[in-house]
């Protein structure tokens, strides 16, 4: 089998992780390369330019780093910066935002009628979700809510625990959600709290896994743009996944192997512009 494009993941912090995660369930052995702008952090309550302008300098990085297909692990620049990521990835590169795979399978889902839709302030305000599934299912109704302590909670290590489970609670409790089918975490840190929503909820509202809906979407990307046949023969090549932070931060040192389940190599690599 020829060379494994490697693939390129970045998020401003541990969110990413859950779709760095979720691509390696779907390619595993596939050389993975991820960048956490953890100096940067939170992208969420940044203005658009900021993110535009710091989403520029990482994409920069992981095609001067080899990688051939970047996703953008982040709601927060996935709605504001994909079409700058596109331009300064420029081609031969080809650039996979987290918002356009999960708006394409709520077009499909004819079962629901009413969602609701949680990220930070960047991503709720820039009303892409909005805009985009009122063009393709305008029978869907959309309650939208900005949450901007979540991720930073997440980040800091409290999911799971009593205090991000009242910052929910105070969201969540909103009338606005009372009638929802569907809970989307638009935010790639939120899968970290799963639980704590569907404790919430009493696991009566499904919670969509926008992760998993991203990582299928990149595998078929794969399939079909680099005509690879992704049969087993990849299963044997060894893990390969680099870890760069543009600082390192206890908490992030912390949940990554946790949740990532093994030692990955960290490093610090400060992106100057
Ligand atoms: N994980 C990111 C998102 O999906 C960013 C969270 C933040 O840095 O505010 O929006």
């Amino acid at each position: 089998m020829s060379k494994l494009p490697i693939i390129g993941i970045f998020d401003s912090g541990v969110g990413g992780l859950t779709v760095l995660k979720a691509i390696e369930s779907q390619l595993p052995g596939f050389p993975l390369i991820y960048y956490g702008d953890t100096a940067n952090m939170p992208y969420g309550d940044k203005s658009p330019d900021l993110i535009c302008r710091l989403t520029r300098r990482i994409v920069r990085f992981l095609r001067d780093q080899g990688a051939e297909i970047i996703v953008i692990a982040c709601n927060s620049a996935s709605a504001v910066a994909a079409d700058v990521a596109v331009e300064e990835a420029g081609p031969g590169v080809s650039v996979v935002d987290v918002v356009q795979p999960v708006v394409d399978h709520l077009a499909q889902r004819s079962d629901l009628r009413c969602i609701g839709l949680i990220g930070t302030r960047a991503t709720i305000q820039s009303g892409i979700y909005q805009e985009k599934l009122r063009r393709l299912r305008s029978d869907l109704e959309v309650r939208a809510l900005a949450t901007p302590l979540l991720a930073p909670l997440v980040e800091e290590g409290f999911a799971g625990t009593p205090v991000a489970r009242e910052v929910i609670r105070h969201y969540l409790k909103n009338d606005l959600f009372r009638p929802i089918q569907c809970l989307v975490p638009a935010c790639t840190h939120y899968p970290f709290l799963y639980d704590d929503f569907n404790d919430f909820f009493w696991y009566k509202v499904e919670i969509l896994n926008p992760p998993e809906i991203v990582a299928r979407h990149v595998k078929r990307r794969l399939e079909v743009q680099h005509q690879l046949d992704l049969g087993l023969s990849h299963h044997l090549l060894p893990d390969q996944t680099a870890i760069h932070l543009s600082m390192l931060t206890p908490g992030f040192m912390d949940l990554c192997h946790k949740f990532l389940n093994k030692k990955a190599s960290i490093q610090e690599t400060f992106l100057l512009n």
